[in-house]
């Protein structure tokens, strides 16, 4: 890789963040991928956009992103592997005017693509930018303690966001519109990013059973801390096990939070008395 590249502030942020999921245990092999959104205008800095390496098919419509540059890790490729290859473990692309390839500027050096889930990546882009215009990144990953709790707490939305925001207390100030859950699907396929962009319409984190989790967010630092507290909740959960729960953070308790943080909530997730 050439000293230029190396120095691309967006190319080092996003192995900078590879690297601390690493360390955290989130990417074994070649588990996660992340999908960056970059304004032409910063690309166009760094590289000449005119200049199409390879043209490589999505496999699905992208239409309301044409145009759009994204920065993104590679199918098979190690987080690991990050920081020290980024031109061979990440690349650039743009959504050609047709919607449907994608317009290779940079990276993939060794004849790659990108990741298998940019079906789930591309169309959560497509619903968060709906409801936050600057949103720009979209991350999976198969954090430990989250994808445990999975086995073992229902998996339905309500029950799954409560357990966690009872697990701390900055967790319904963090995520205070819930986590989305979805159950066991295959993943790499166009029908699990349908499902996961539905659920990215009402919230930030989808949790897919067994698997892992999806965060979106305005940027690498946020996104990366959404799945981090979320995470941290489900370690606690699977700390307490089986153990008898003597003392909780009450849903009253919550409601006091939310109010000192003026946040907007899922109150359907409390179970108050009185309504409050
Ligand atoms: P990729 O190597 O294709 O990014 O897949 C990793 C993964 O986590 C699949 O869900
Ligand atoms: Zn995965």
């Amino acid at each position: 890789m050439t000293e230029l590249f190396t120095n691309i502030p967006f190319v080092k942020e996003l192995a900078a963040t590879a690297d601390n999921m690493y360390r955290l245990g989130w990417d074994e092999r070649n588990g996660g991928n992340i999908s960056y959104l970059i304004s032409e205008e910063e690309v166009a800095e760094y590289m000449d956009i005119t200049n199409v390496r390879r043209v490589i098919p999505l496999g699905f419509n992208a239409k309301e992103l044409i145009g759009k540059y994204f920065l993104v890790t590679g199918t098979g490729k190690y987080f690991k592997n990050v920081n020290g290859d980024p031109e061979t473990n990440l690349g650039l692309f743009r959504i050609a005017q047709d919607g449907k390839n994608a317009e290779l500027l940079w990276g993939y050096a060794d004849g790659g693509k990108f990741t298998s889930e940019l079906p789930a990546h591309l169309m959560s882009h497509i619903e968060r930018i709906k409801v936050d215009p600057e949103n720009r990144v979209v991350m999976h990953c198969h954090p430990t303690n989250l994808v445990a709790m999975t086995y073992v707490h229902e998996l339905e939305t309500k029950g799954f966001t409560h357990t966690l925001w009872q697990m701390s207390t900055e967790c319904i100030v963090v995520f205070p519109e819930g986590v989305e859950v979805l159950p066991w699907m295959l993943c790499g396929t166009n029908e699990i990013g349908v499902a996961t962009a539905e659920k990215m319409k009402s919230a930030r984190v989808v949790v897919w059973a067994m698997h892992g989790i999806y965060g979106a967010g305005k940027t690498l630092d946020e996104t990366f801390g959404l799945i981090e507290t979320v995470e941290k909740a489900a370690q606690i959960y699977m700390l307490i096990g089986d153990r008898k729960r003597i003392n909780t953070i009450k849903d009253e308790d919550m409601v006091k939070l939310v109010e000192l943080f003026g946040v907007k909530y899922r109150k359907d997730f409390l179970d108050l008395k009185n309504g409050r």
